[in-house]
Formats: C-alpha cells, sequence, structure tokens
C-alpha cells in the first residue's frame, strides 16, 4: 500500500477530490513513504503534466485574481520591481529556482536544482510545507487546485514567459468583466501599476534647473504628490482614455493635462523615462514609472514628504 504510493502515478487519485483531503492523503504518504525509506526524497507530484494548451486557454483573470490574494503581499511581477519579503518574479520561468541576485534565497531553494516551469510552480502553489522542503516560503494553504492552472498561466504573462500573447486588454478583459465593470476589473494591469505605484517627472525648461517632482495617482480619482502644492485629479472616458490634470506646480506651465490610451497604459514596465510631452513651447516633460509609493501618498489631504 505505501510503496504502491510511491510510484508516480500514486497522484492520480488524489487529484480528483478537492479541498483538505488531498493535502492530508499526500502528507500521509509522505510520512508512510519517509518511515519505509522508499521515496522520502520525491517531490510533492501533480496528477498530469500541465499541456501549453491547458496554459493558453486558462482564464487569466482568475489567475490574476489568485495572484493577487495569495502571493502579492510578497512577489511583485513587473519587469524591476522591487522585492518585497519574496523574490520579484520578473523572468523566473527562464531562471534556476533560487538564482534571482539581490535576494537571500533559503538553502533549500538554491539548491533546488531545477529551473521553474508552469509544472514546478503548480507544485509550488500545492505544496502545504514549503517547496523544496525546507524553503522559507510558507503559504498559509495550498491554493486551491481549480485555480492551479490559470495562476501558473497568468504568472508566465505577467513575467515574461509566455510564448503566446497578453489576452488583449480591452477585448478579453471586458469580454469577461463586461463594459460596465469597474475599471479596475476591465484593466487590471493599468489599476495596479498606476494606483500602487509613483508616476515621477522631470520639467526641463530652457536656461533653468530641472523640476522634478513624483504623482500619486489615486483610486478615488485624484492625484497627490510629491509637492504638497501640487494638485490633481484622473478620469477614464468611454472610449477608454486615460486623461489627468495638474495643478499648482511651482513652476511654468502651472498646470498642464496628458491624455493616453488605457491600453498603452496596461504594460507594467518601470523606467524614469517612459514618455516625453512638450505641455507648452519651450517646455519638456519626461514622465516615467517607479516601483511603490510612500504610505502617506494615500493618506486623504496629507501629502507625502518631498523625496
Ligand atoms: C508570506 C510571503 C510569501 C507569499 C504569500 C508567497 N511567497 Fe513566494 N516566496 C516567498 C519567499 C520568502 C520566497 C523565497 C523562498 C526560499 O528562499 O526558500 C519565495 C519564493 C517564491 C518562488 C521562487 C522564486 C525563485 O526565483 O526561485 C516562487 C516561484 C514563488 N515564491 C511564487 C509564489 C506564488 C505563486 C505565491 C502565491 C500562491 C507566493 N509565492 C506567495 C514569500 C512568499
Amino acid at each position: 500500500m505505501a510503496q504502491d504510493r510511491c510510484r508516480p502515478n500514486r497522484t492520480a487519485s488524489f487529484a480528483l477530490a478537492a479541498g483538505p483531503a488531498p493535502v492530508l492523503a499526500a502528507v500521509l504518504a509522505a510520512v508512510l513513504a519517509a518511515a519505509l525509506g522508499t521515496c522520502a526524497a520525491a517531490p510533492p507530484v501533480q496528477a498530469a503534466e500541465v499541456t501549453r494548451e491547458q496554459l493558453v486557454a486558462a482564464n487569466y483573470r482568475q489567475g490574476m485574481v489568485a495572484f493577487q490574494q495569495r502571493c502579492s503581499a510578497c512577489h511583485s511581477l513587473a519587469d524591476g520591481g522591487k522585492d518585497l519579503a519574496g523574490p520579484n518574479l520578473y523572468g523566473m520561468f527562464s531562471r534556476a529556482a533560487g538564482s534571482k541576485p539581490g535576494f537571500r534565497f533559503s538553502a533549500a531553494m538554491q539548491s533546488a536544482g531545477f529551473t521553474w516551469t508552469a509544472q514546478r510552480l503548480i507544485e509550488l502553489v500545492a505544496a502545504p510545507d514549503g517547496y523544496p522542503p525546507g524553503s522559507s516560503m510558507a503559504l498559509p494553504e495550498p491554493v486551491p487546485e481549480a485555480d492551479r492552472i490559470a495562476l501558473a498561466s497568468f504568472l508566465m504573462v505577467e513575467t515574461g514567459g509566455a510564448d503566446w500573447p497578453r489576452p488583449a486588454p480591452p477585448a478579453a478583459a471586458r469580454g469577461a468583466a463586461g463594459p460596465d465593470a469597474p475599471l479596475a476589473e476591465r484593466f487590471p494591469s493599468f489599476w495596479n501599476h498606476l494606483m500602487r505605484n509613483t508616476t515621477r517627472y522631470r520639467l526641463e525648461r530652457e536656461g533653468a534647473e530641472p523640476y522634478r517632482f513624483d504623482v500619486y495617482f489615486r483610486t478615488d480619482g485624484s492625484a497627490a504628490a510629491s509637492d504638497p502644492a501640487i494638485k490633481g485629479f484622473w478620469h477614464v472616458d468611454e472610449t477608454d482614455t486615460f486623461c489627468y490634470a495638474l495643478h499648482g506646480l511651482p513652476v511654468e506651465p502651472t498646470q498642464f493635462v496628458e491624455c493616453f490610451p488605457v491600453v498603452a497604459m496596461s504594460i507594467p514596465r518601470f523606467r524614469e523615462e517612459l514618455w516625453t510631452s512638450t505641455p507648452v513651447p519651450g517646455v519638456r516633460l519626461t514622465g516615467g514609472i517607479v516601483a511603490g509609493r510612500p504610505a502617506a501618498a494615500e493618506a486623504k489631504g496629507g501629502a507625502p514628504a518631498p523625496r
């Protein structure tokens, strides 16, 4: 019986059940196996290898929700995003486990000896006690089986590991969420990127020092800035164009308006120079997005300290 459970096909039956039962079964199997010394080193195995077709067909939104609920507290995804409690995951699907420079991985992760694949990721999020065993990442509970492939697929798309296109935000997100759904649901990538990070500006006028400031777009339609004198607001119209206005700048022009298609802003990129414009003749405005924002940026009325 225990011997049977050490064969690779032992998990086929676990996968049929949902909820805590398979976890218990897997733990029992591991305990029995360890006691018998048969396959103690075998990593937790999922039923069948996930296929490319399954990943391409997976529900992007379902994966996104799973990520936001279960992973986003500790992991950022965008290229150049910060390491949080866990490492930034951009590029993880072409990286050996535990090899991202600049992050202090556990010895277990560093010596895992594999490169991340969708299958490995699915095994990771199914593992209740760390994967590979000894890893310092502990999930409070396994990701429900029904969400695992969607989560893997979403991660591949968002970390540059998919060889299929990101579902076009307007069509796919609208189709799933409906045209009347909140902006955050229709354009999650745009929303998360802009509402959680810092938009950084440099205003250059001939013969003057460049003027730099940061802006924090907020979910209530307002915008705060590193300079408390600067205020602003934003709006997305029915053609899915994002327009915003800033006023109270201490230099010319003291106010300006810019508009961009939301789709163009849905690719989460961090760079100090993402766009330039000429709000008034002789003035060059450079904008970009950098990761994170001061907590005070969310406080109503309270302006964060200048950086
Ligand atoms: C409480 C914080 C936390 C949560 C929540 C969390 N992680 Fe982690 N994650 C970590 C830590 C810490 C590590 C490093 C583990 C180690 O070194 O053993 C890690 C490592 C990883 C790695 C390996 C990265 C690499 O470069 O080798 C992946 C992949 C990963 N996490 C994915 C996820 C996914 C997917 C979720 C959501 C289901 C998630 N994590 C939830 C903290 C977390």
